[in-house]
This record gives C-alpha cells, sequence and structure tokens, in this order.
C-alpha cells in the first residue's frame, strides 16, 4: 500500500481533523477512563484553528483522500489544547534563541496505530522548527503520547494535570528535547 504524504492542513480540512481526533482519541487512548476521554474531546482536543492558520499544521493523508494522522508544532506560547479550551491557551510569539517550540496535537487513525505515522509528524515539525531557528522542542504530552516522544529522545520534565468541565482532570506530562543537529525526514 502507497504511504500517506505530508501536506499542510487547510481549514477545508476541519471537519475531517475533528473526526480523526474523535476516532484516535476513543481508538488508541487507553490510558485515560471514557470520562475522562470525553470531557477532553469538548475541550482540550478540539482543533487548535490558529496553528492551521499560522501554517504549521499538518496531515498525512492516505491514497484515497482520507486523513491518517495530523500533528503540528508552534512558535508560539500554548503548550496544548484546542480553541476552546481557553485556560491554556497564550498566542504570544516564542524566542526561538531562548525559548522551545512547541510540539502539539498530534493524532492517528487507530487503523494506522505503529505504522511510523507519529514518528513521520515529529520529524516534519522538528524539521521546521529547526528550519525557524529552534534548538530545543517541548510539548504537553498525553500519557498515550509519552512512549513515542521517549522514542525520540524526550525527557519528562514535570507532570501537568489538566481540569476538563465535567470535573474530571487529565494527567499530562511535560517533555523536552534538545535539537542536536537538523532532523532527518523520512
Ligand atoms: C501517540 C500516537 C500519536 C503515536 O502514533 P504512531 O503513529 O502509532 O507512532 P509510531 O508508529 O511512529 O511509533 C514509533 C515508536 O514510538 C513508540 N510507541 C508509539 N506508540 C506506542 C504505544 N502505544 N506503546 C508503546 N510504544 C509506543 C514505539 O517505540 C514505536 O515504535 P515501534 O512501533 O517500532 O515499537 C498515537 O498513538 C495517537 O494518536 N494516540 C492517540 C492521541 C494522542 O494521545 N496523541 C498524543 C498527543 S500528545
Amino acid at each position: 500500500m502507497r504511504e500517506p504524504t505530508l501536506r499542510m492542513a487547510t481549514s477545508a480540512d476541519l471537519d475531517a481533523i475533528r473526526c480523526l481526533i474523535a476516532m484516535s482519541v476513543r481508538g488508541l487512548q487507553h490510558e485515560y477512563s471514557e470520562g475522562q476521554r470525553e470531557q477532553a474531546l469538548a475541550s482540550v482536543f478540539t482543533p487548535d484553528t490558529q496553528l492551521i492558520a499560522d501554517g504549521t499544521y499538518y496531515i498525512l493523508e492516505a491514497p484515497d483522500g482520507a486523513l491518517t494522522a495530523c500533528g503540528g508544532w508552534s512558535w508560539r506560547r500554548t503548550l496544548y489544547g484546542g480553541d476552546h479550551h481557553h485556560a491554556s491557551r497564550d498566542d504570544a510569539r516564542l524566542n526561538a534563541e531562548t525559548d522551545a517550540a512547541k510540539i502539539r496535537a498530534f493524532f492517528v487513525h487507530p487503523q494506522w496505530g505503529r505504522r511510523g505515522l507519529g514518528t513521520r509528524l515529529l520529524q516534519a515539525c522538528e524539521r521546521a522548527a529547526w528550519d525557524a531557528g529552534f534548538r530545543r522542542c517541548e510539548m504537553g504530552a498525553t500519557l498515550s503520547g509519552v512512549p513515542l516522544y521517549e522514542r525520540h529522545g524526550y525527557r519528562r520534565v514535570a507532570e501537568i494535570l489538566v481540569d476538563l468541565p465535567g470535573g474530571e482532570r487529565l494527567p499530562v506530562v511535560r517533555m523536552e528535547k534538545v535539537l542536536a543537529r537538523a532532523p532527518a525526514m523520512r
């Protein structure tokens, strides 16, 4: 089967991205309870349209046009959270010389899990951040995302408990990596 193609997401992809996020969260986030997942889908896991407007959000598209994965990076301060998660948003611009670029909102379709798509997105994001002058990257990783990021050299820095609208709390791990050289891309 031909590999999915990487391209920049546009606002025309938003409905498909929403569907992909819901399938990914319900199908792959076994580390959280159903209550945590559903409350998070209404807040922290909504799409971040600022990333699309900035041209820093990617999708991996199958040959038949279906979305298999999405994810991005940012030169803004927001560490995690979509449009509907106001508590975590800070659109201020980062300083590439002193700050870490943010790796943002990775979601893989359950039928495409463990086939290297998360890795492809991460490499594309690190490369774009490097080209923009950043030498460190960080993210607020879900418990499901931690093994992927550890595999690629990120280390745990702190645990964050995200308050969800229905009263649940979502543990998330702040993780960081120094980019020693220009990241390779598959
Ligand atoms: C986390 C996620 C993005 C990983 O995507 P993926 O395409 O399956 O990751 P890859 O195939 O590139 O994995 C690369 C390596 O990371 C590690 N890894 C990834 N997912 C793993 C898992 N669930 N358990 C253990 N190791 C894992 C493995 O070392 C893997 O290599 P291997 O498959 O050869 O053993 C995906 O599971 C997902 O979308 N989860 C739900 C949404 C979510 O929580 N996203 C993270 C937001 S921070």
